[in-house]
């Protein structure tokens, strides 16, 4: 799971596949396309919408996404188009290029649609974020 923070989105995108997957079977991680806020926990609001659907994500750390973890992992979902970019940019084959898609293609197939930034947003925009990956991950878990 990538955004370009790792403080807002994808640890919601990770802690939420989690909950849905086999962990003895799949393992499920997020990262940053910025560095910014590596070895920091997500975003306070993250955490509160995260407690408030029962899952806790405070174990979470930031990290940077590199061209390394092409090798580690089978599938890279973004939450946007400038991720998609940022991400690509540092593929090495087609192959790793295919592995990368948006995660709201899961419910909107081929409508390239974001998942919009909350970073500078109200908390609305958490909750939101929350139940547009808790539909996404239910279809890729279901997939798994
Ligand atoms: P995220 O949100 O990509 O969903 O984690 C952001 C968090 C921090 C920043 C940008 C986006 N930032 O510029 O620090």
């Amino acid at each position: 799971m990538v955004c370009l923070g790792n403080i807002c989105r994808s640890p919601l995108a990770e802690g939420i596949l989690r909950s849905k997957v086999d962990r003895s079977r799949v393992t499920v991680e997020s990262a940053g396309t910025g560095g910014w806020h590596v070895g920091e926990q997500p975003d306070p609001r993250s955490i509160e919408v995260a407690k408030k659907n029962g899952l806790d994500i405070t174990y979470q750390r930031g990290k940077k996404f590199s061209a390394y973890d092409f090798e580690t992992y089978d599938h890279i979902f973004v939450m946007d188009n400038s991720n998609y970019r940022d991400v690509v940019a540092l593929a090495k084959t087609d192959d790793e290029i295919a592995k990368v898609t948006l995660i709201l293609d899961e419910i909107f197939p081929g409508d390239n649609v974001d998942v919009p930034d909350p970073y500078y947003g109200g908390h609305n925009g958490f909750e939101n974020v929350f139940k547009m990956l808790d539909e996404a991950c239910e279809k890729i878990a279901a997939r798994l």
